[in-house]
């Protein structure tokens, strides 16, 4: 058996008593011919091997370069060292793979964000990227805890999709018709019947429609998968790829929504306080160290983990949209002309600057936006009795703005159909969906939170590319 080895993450809990072992991993340096720092992956934290001086060959401690991959066996002992309770006096080193240390494209020092994001396929390997990718697991493991324990079906919806759920017609379509002599109709349109789904299909943009068929069957659903939009945003919070959580209620309505997405989020943040500690603490010390840079009146009144906390403390700030634009209007910092988009009024669309402003500046804490105007919300939503409003909501968190965007279904069929109407969407080709309300329609709710805004959220991440493995941005999709 090859992996017969202790992990350093379980290595360094015990106390060295000079038990045999065998680790592997990757070289992060070697000093003085004689210490080797490795990393398994499991940990930031690098386990001190010690190759003592004169036992191992020349050859042999040549190959000992950054990255060089190792198995080693020898003896836990007490360290005498700095910053480690323990090391490992080596009995054996074997080179399973050597790095050329000229040609290794990461130095063992520090390399700016935006160098790591073009050697994404190397950059686990640094310490950055190893915490933002454990806690990444450990959310999407929480998330389905939490469901899990609530007695949600996880319910996989499609990727590829004849749909347009949220009506933006920001869709990357799916097709195998050919560029040249593409079929036509008779009116000079593509002839979808001889495409390979015979009709236009696309990459899902959410995956609420075939939720809501799941949670008018189940009680309660969620789905947790990428999901994918064609929206030409170069921002440090938009993907075209991005992963998306949808939980889905029957006998839901848009205050019972909010509840559950506040309960939702803390307790995910809550499980990675607990679980990824480390890795959280290191993330802290890197955002403290970068936030230095900046000049005083940019930098966050919080670190990391006082704002985590923060969250997990107190209430979210619930508020009317009515309310915010009050707020917004009012705000010294409209009336002195700072926000690039004027606060017209009522009916706007929030840019994500009033977004910012209204959790950053005025209320200092996450915030939950209730029932704003029809006309600038997605079809599905319930019309509230005002004849104007419908009952969405959307949380903004601090730092990223808009996170969470959800609401109560209109559950009556002759409204909805009304509103289809209004917003040109043709009746037939939702038939499916419409069948949920022709069939024991139920007042039903659910919401969609961003797994990639939530991570950036955790781990203080500025850029939504360095939270996702691959990101996938326009004019960008390496490796
Ligand atoms: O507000 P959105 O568009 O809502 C929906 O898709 C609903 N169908 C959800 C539901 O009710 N089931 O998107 C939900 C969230 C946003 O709040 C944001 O966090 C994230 O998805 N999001 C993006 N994240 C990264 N890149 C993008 N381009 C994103 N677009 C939306
Ligand atoms: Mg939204």
């Amino acid at each position: 058996m090859f992996n017969k080895r202790i992990k350093v993450k379980e290595l360094l809990q015990q106390a060295p008593e000079g038990q045999q072992v065998t680790v592997m991993g990757w070289v992060r340096t070697f000093r003085n011919n004689q210490f080797i720092a490795l990393n398994d992956g499991s940990t930031n934290t690098n386990l001190q091997v010690v190759a003592e001086l004169g036992k191992f060959e020349e050859g042999l401690l040549k190959r000992i370069t950054t990255s060089a991959s190792l198995k080693i066996t020898g003896t836990v002992v007490p360290s005498v060292g700095k910053g480690q309770k323990l090391e490992i006096k080596a009995t054996t080193i074997e080179i399973l793979g050597d790095s050329d240390a000229e040609a290794y494209p990461l130095q063992p020092k520090k390399h700016s964000l935006e160098f790591l994001r073009e050697k994404a396929h190397l950059r686990f390997r640094t310490n950055t990227f190893g915490s933002v990718f454990r806690i990444r697991h450990a959310l999407a493991f929480a998330v389905h805890k939490f469901f899990n324990e609530k007695g949600f079906v996880y319910l996989h919806t499609p990727i590829i999709t004849a749909s347009d759920a949220e009506g933006a017609g920001e869709m990357f379509r799916v097709t195998t018709l050919p560029f040249e002599n593409t079929p036509r109709n008779e009116d000079g349109s593509v002839n979808f019947k001889e495409d390979f789904f015979g009709k236009s299909t696309n990459l899902t943009v959410s995956g609420q429609l075939e939720g809501e068929l799941g949670a008018t069957a189940f009680g309660e659903i969620y789905t947790f998968g990428p999901t994918f939009r064609a929206e030409n945003s170069n921002t440090a919070r938009h993907l075209a790829e991005f992963w998306m959580i949808e939980p889905e209620m029957a006998f839901c309505d848009l205050e019972d929504n909010a509840n559950l997405a506040e309960e939702f989020i803390k307790y995910i943040v809550r499980y990675v306080l607990e679980n990824n500690r480390e890795d959280v603490e290191f993330l802290a010390q890197r955002l403290a160290e970068e936030e230095k840079q900046l000049p005083q009146d940019k930098r966050s009144e919080m670190g990391l983990i006082e704002k985590l906390e923060f969250v997990l403390n107190n209430d979210f700030q619930r508020l009317s949209y009515t309310e915010a634009i009050d707020i917004l209007k009012e705000s010294n910092y409209n009336k002195k002309k700072k926000f690039q988009y004027p606060v017209t009024g009522w009916g706007m669309d929030l840019q994500s600057e009033h977004e910012r402003y209204l959790v950053e500046k005025h209320f200092k804490k996450p915030v939950i936006l209730m029932n704003y105007p029809a006309s600038i919300k997605a079809f599905y939503m319930r019309l509230n009795e005002d004849g104007k409003t419908v009952a969405a909501m959307d949380i903004l968190a601090p730092g990223i703005g808009e996170i969470v965007g959800g609401s109560q279904r209109e559950e009556r069929l002759e409204v909805l159909l009304e509103k289809m109407k209004a917003m040109h969407i043709p009746e037939e080709e939702l038939s499916w969906y419409l069948d949920t309300r022709r069939f024991g329609t139920v007042p039903h709710a659910g919401f969609g939170l961003g797994f990639e805004r939530m991570i950036q959220f955790v781990t203080g991440m500025g850029n939504i590319r360095d939270v996702i493995a691959f990101p996938r941005t326009p004019k960008s999709a390496e490796f």
